[in-house]
């Protein structure tokens, strides 16, 4: 099998500078570009490490994926899922940017922007739960992420706190778009010579359909006829602003099948004290026919998020203080 950006790590090119000297120019960064440092996270088929840019002193997180592992585990298919998906996303300050992918002989390498302040689970668990005006700013800037990815063409199928980074300037950033699924791009023009070849679209109808996703956020319509579609990601998005107000998620059982009844059945209850309008923003997310949730735009309406600007400005506006 191939990885997809297989090629050489470094390549260089010729070009003409101002003075009309010949020069060479780096197209391509690889590892020797890069100073690593400490490591920020790990995962069942990577490592995070701080790494800083020998030539511009910036730093980044490097996502170092072991491709003896991948090969083993059989999830070529995934990263390159995870490459397609961030390369559509880039420019968007809620969504974890994919500056560079490299190899060597043992490792893929991923070079993203740096989370300084975390996963939000993290935080979460640290104050045990969100006032309202944090958790408002917080599921405002999620919501208005989702909507840049499902614009895009990206169901992201895995969010969760844990995937939900904070910069240092305490905006999230949302990572791990490993078990995505990509639409074909609504922006991209169609080439209709093209065979499309969208993971997710067109395969997953005849490959026998895997779990993917975390069971506590999975959404009903994946555990009874096996697919997810955008409104997914909604449900989840409920699941995370209940948590917020909470400190827990709303489906939570002792095992993954107790937790997969409590959600097909709609199991769930809000403790007292729980705000009126974040329970009706809630109960208008956890529905079962995903047909029937909220739709984004009915979401920034609803009064539970009224007094967000949404757009630029919610991004240029001031992380609430965490209490
Ligand atoms: N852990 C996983 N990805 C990370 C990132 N982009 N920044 C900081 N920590 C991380």
């Amino acid at each position: 099998e191939e990885w997809k950006d297989r090629g050489a790590a470094v390549g260089m090119k010729e070009e003409y500078d101002a003075n009309g000297k010949l020069v060479l120019r780096q197209v391509k960064k690889g590892v020797r570009d890069f100073v690593f440092g400490r490591t920020l996270g790990e995962g069942s088929y990577s490592t995070v490490l701080l790494a800083t840019d020998r030539q511009t002193l910036k730093e980044y997180a490097v996502k170092i994926l072991d491709k003896k592992h991948i090969i083993k585990e059989k999830k070529i298919k995934y990263v390159n899922i995870e490459k397609d998906t961030l390369n559509r996303l880039i420019e968007h300050p809620g969504i974890v940017r994919l500056y560079y992918t490299f190899q060597d002989s043992s490792s893929l390498y991923y070079v993203l922007d740096v989370a300084s302040g975390g996963e939000l689970l993290g935080v979460l668990k640290k104050i045990g739960s969100f006032d309202e005006e944090c958790t408002r700013f917080y599921g405002a800037q999620i919501l208005d992420a989702i909507e840049h990815m499902h614009n895009r063409g990206v169901i992201h199928r895995d969010l969760k706190p844990e995937n939900v980074l904070l910069d240092d300037q305490m905006h999230i950033k949302i990572t791990d778009f490993g078990t995505a699924k990509l639409l074909p791009d609504p922006r991209a023009p169609r080439d209709p010579t093209k065979a499309y070849d969208i993971t997710g679209a067109e395969e997953e109808s005849t490959r026998a359909k895997s779990f993917v996703g975390t069971a506590e956020y999975v959404s009903p319509e994946l555990l009874t006829d096996k697919n997810a579609c955008k409104a997914s990601d909604l449900w989840a998005f409920g699941c995370i602003i209940y948590q917020l107000l909470t400190g827990r998620p709303p489906f939570k059982a002792g095992n993954e099948y107790q937790t997969f009844q409590k959600i097909v059945n709609l199991e769930y209850e809000f403790p007292p004290g729980f705000p009126p309008a974040a329970r009706d923003l809630v109960e208008r997310l956890l529905v079962l026919d995903p047909s029937r949730r909220l739709s984004i735009e009915h979401i920034k309406n609803h009064e539970f998020f009224d007094g967000i600007q949404w757009g630029r400005g919610l991004w240029r506006m001031k992380a609430p203080r965490l209490k």
